[in-house]
């Protein structure tokens, strides 16, 4: 059985994270969508708020489970007996920092291959900071998040 996990701060989940677990989802038996306990930056979601907007994203019944882990990415993997460590990549300025998080990955789980999944164009500029600009200064974001994180957010 081939385990990815999909590890994140999803603060909050945007349309990109969710074509990326979507196209994992038809590639893996099981996708284990991870959101951070504690995020480097304080974020504006709590923990079991982006959760629950990321349950209420995603399509019940599929082989797509939403978790929350702390501590080291590649030890909550290991714990759940997933191979495979799944990231978007958007522009070239993600990867220097992806590169960075799959080669120290590597160095300590050297059997946890990291994946990249291009992002679809659409989503090529959307990132969860700029979508809690646009609405925090009034703007639309219907059309770059799911419907739960619109009304979240518009709140
Ligand atoms: O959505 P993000 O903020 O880019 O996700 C970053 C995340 C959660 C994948 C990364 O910070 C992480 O894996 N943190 C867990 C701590 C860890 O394993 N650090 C060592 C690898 S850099």
């Amino acid at each position: 059985m081939k385990v990815a996990i999909y590890p994140g701060s999803f603060d909050p989940v945007t349309n990109g994270h969710v074509d990326v677990i979507e196209r994992a989802s038809n590639l893996f038996d099981k996708v284990i969508v991870a959101v951070i306990r504690n995020p480097g930056k304080k974020p504006h979601f709590s923990l079991s708020q982006r959760v629950a907007m990321l349950k209420a994203a995603l399509a019940r019944g599929n082989n797509v489970v939403v978790e929350s882990f702390a501590g080291l990415l590649v030890d909550y993997a290991r714990k759940n007996k997933a191979d495979i460590i799944v990231r978007g990549l958007r522009a070239v300025s993600d990867f220097d920092y992806e590169f960075q998080m799959a080669l120290t990955n590597r160095k300590m789980a050297p059997k946890i291959e990291t994946l990249f999944f291009m992002t679809d164009y659409k989503y090529s500029y959307l990132s969860s900071s700029f979508v809690k600009q646009i609405a925090k200064l009034g703007g639309d974001i219907s059309e770059l998040v799911p419907k739960a994180v619109a009304n979240k957010l518009k709140k």
